[in-house]
């Protein structure tokens, strides 16, 4: 998991140390898609108390596995669980110039919430999306 994360992330990796925090705490979910003893994929949601809203910490497919529906499938496993603990709402950050994962998430169904400039270590900005999870709650709407 270590090595996917350094090779889908220039900046924000997870390294082993914290790896290790967040399986250990309650407040973290790991998932992870194997075939055999190999990683294909993860995903890293986190909770808060009192709150309604999951973060997806970190998703990453590898490299030679990706297009072939493990993203979307770790994504889903991902709502599953959150929707189980009665939260509300996924939310996220990711590169706004990143066109390839922002139309990952927008087939998804996530929405426009928030721009982020100067959030990453190297100085680019990110936009917060986010997804409804309860029936019947409004799509949010596209902020100018
Ligand atoms: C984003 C990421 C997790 C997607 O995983 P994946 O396994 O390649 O995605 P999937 O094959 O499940 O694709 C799911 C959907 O997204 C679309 N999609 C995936 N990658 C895409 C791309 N590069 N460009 C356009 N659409 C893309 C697929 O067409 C598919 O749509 P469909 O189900 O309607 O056909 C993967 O590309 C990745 O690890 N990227 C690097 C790490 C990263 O940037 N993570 C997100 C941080 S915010």
């Amino acid at each position: 998991m270590v090595a996917l994360e350094r090779a889908a992330f220039s900046v924000h990796q997870i390294g082993s140390v914290a790896f290790r925090r967040l399986l250990a705490r309650n407040s973290a979910l790991v998932l992870v898609c194997e075939r055999g003893q190999e990683v294909l994929g993860h995903a890293v949601v986190l909770f808060r108390a009192r709150s309604t809203v999951a973060r997806l910490y970190s998703i990453a497919v590898q490299p030679s596995e990706r297009g072939r529906g493990t993203g979307r499938a770790l994504l889903t496993a991902v709502v599953e669980q959150a929707r189980e603990r009665g939260l509300s709402t996924l939310s996220l950050e990711v590169r706004a110039l990143d066109a390839p994962v922002l139309s990952f998430y927008e087939r998804f169904g996530f929405c426009f919430k928030a721009r982020l400039p100067g959030y990453y270590d190297d100085g680019a900005e990110a936009v917060r999306l986010v997804l409804a999870l309860t029936q019947g709650q409004r799509p949010l709407r596209r902020a100018s």
